[in-house]
């Protein structure tokens, strides 16, 4: 296949940052998904509808002239949430979903849950109103291994999750292994998982072997090969389950080339020609488009977008660097070459 037609896709999970960084990186989500799942690990984190509508605007007022993108906002759980901002989140046009970030788990995350029992009259709200719940799924027990936290969190406290709550919609956001794709499976039509591109196409070799390479530096880490095989299997399988979410999360060259580098990798800059070259390598461009464009409004219960994307067969250079506010941001797969190629609208 050389040519590639889809219906418009959508990110379901994406880092955009805000002020000089979020213009900095904004374009380039808007440039190829009619919608994104925004997330609201700012500094300080999104927590209320007002804040969160707030930083729409913003997300709006950085958008290039003529763009078309709807930025759909996401509120930071914390276990001192009241139960009238679910009240209010649920009745809210914009507001879609509230993120769970374990304390301390990942990159903005101490104002995160430390004890999930702390929020059960919270998952009962939005279990209740029907607001979905998106969770960043690893332990943040320290004595245990980093590349088992993601079983870990599902065994000792998502099975309890969606077992207290049935009628609880859960994304399993950036699953990175086989377990979790088993455990999305297992659980009924409710719970779903997004699958970034960069655990579709590397495993941890690409960090580790042969020197560190921080930019494939993510949490949760990329794992081992049999987990990519996993991912990869669900990802093209077409079932409605598994839908795109890039995780794309820019940081400054300056703090992913550290002694103690940030977690992130950015791939807005080439996402679903990235994901395309995920499908192809199993033969499965045929369910890109599920993944990437109907599974995901599906789940969320939106419609899906009525615009096309075509996708050519055509090699093209990834930039070495993008301007980020007055640093610089690297891309993932910097100065590489990219298989598929958008085609301007
Ligand atoms: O690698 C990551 N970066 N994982 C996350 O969960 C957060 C994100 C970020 O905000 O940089
Ligand atoms: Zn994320």
């Amino acid at each position: 296949m050389q040519e590639l037609t889809l219906t418009k896709p959508d990110d379901w999970h994406l880092h955009l940052r805000d002020g000089a960084a979020l213009a900095s990186v904004v374009a380039h989500s808007a440039r190829q998904f009619a919608r994104a799942i925004v997330m609201p690990n700012l500094q300080p984190p999104v927590t209320t509808v007002a804040a969160a509508l707030a930083y729409r605007d913003r997300i709006l007022s950085a958008l290039p002239e003529g763009a078309n993108f709807d930025p759909l906002m996401t509120l930071y759980l914390t276990e001192s949430t009241p139960i009238a901002e679910v009240e209010k989140a649920a009745g809210h046009a914009f507001i879609q979903a509230f993120k769970l970030y374990p304390a301390g788990a990942t990159t903005h995350s101490d104002a995160g849950v430390a004890k999930l029992e702390r929020i059960y009259p919270l998952l009962e709200a939005m279990e209740k109103q029907d607001v979905p719940l998106l969770v960043h799924g690893e332990s943040i027990a320290r004595e245990i291994d980093i590349f088992d936290r993601e079983k870990a969190f599902i065994d000792a406290e998502l099975d309890t999750i969606i077992r207290r709550f049935p009628a609880l919609r859960v994304v399993f956001e950036h699953a990175t292994t086989r377990d979790a794709v088993q455990f999305v499976r297992a659980a009924g039509p409710l719970v779903a998982a997004t699958l970034t591109a960069q655990h579709l196409l590397y495993n941890r070799n690409s960090l580790l072997a042969g020197g560190i390479r921080p930019h494939f530096y993510c949490l949760p880490v990329l794992k081992r090969e049999i987990h990519r095989q996993a991912l990869l299997e669900a990802a093209t399988s077409g079932e409605a389950k598994f839908f795109l979410g890039t995780d794309s999360a820019p940081h400054p060259q300056s703090g992913k080339e550290s002694a103690c580098g940030c977690a992130g990798c950015y791939t807005a800059h080439a996402a679903i020609e990235l994901y395309a070259e995920a499908f192809e390598s199993v033969g499965k461009l045929e369910n890109l488009e599920r993944f990437a464009s109907f599974n995901g409004p599906r789940f969320y219960r939106l419609p899906v977008n009525a615009e096309k994307i075509t996708l050519q067969k055509t090699p093209s250079e990834i930039p070495a660097r993008f301007p980020f506010g007055e640093e610089w941001l690297i891309p993932l797969r910097a100065g590489e070459s990219l298989v598929w190629k958008l085609m301007a609208n």
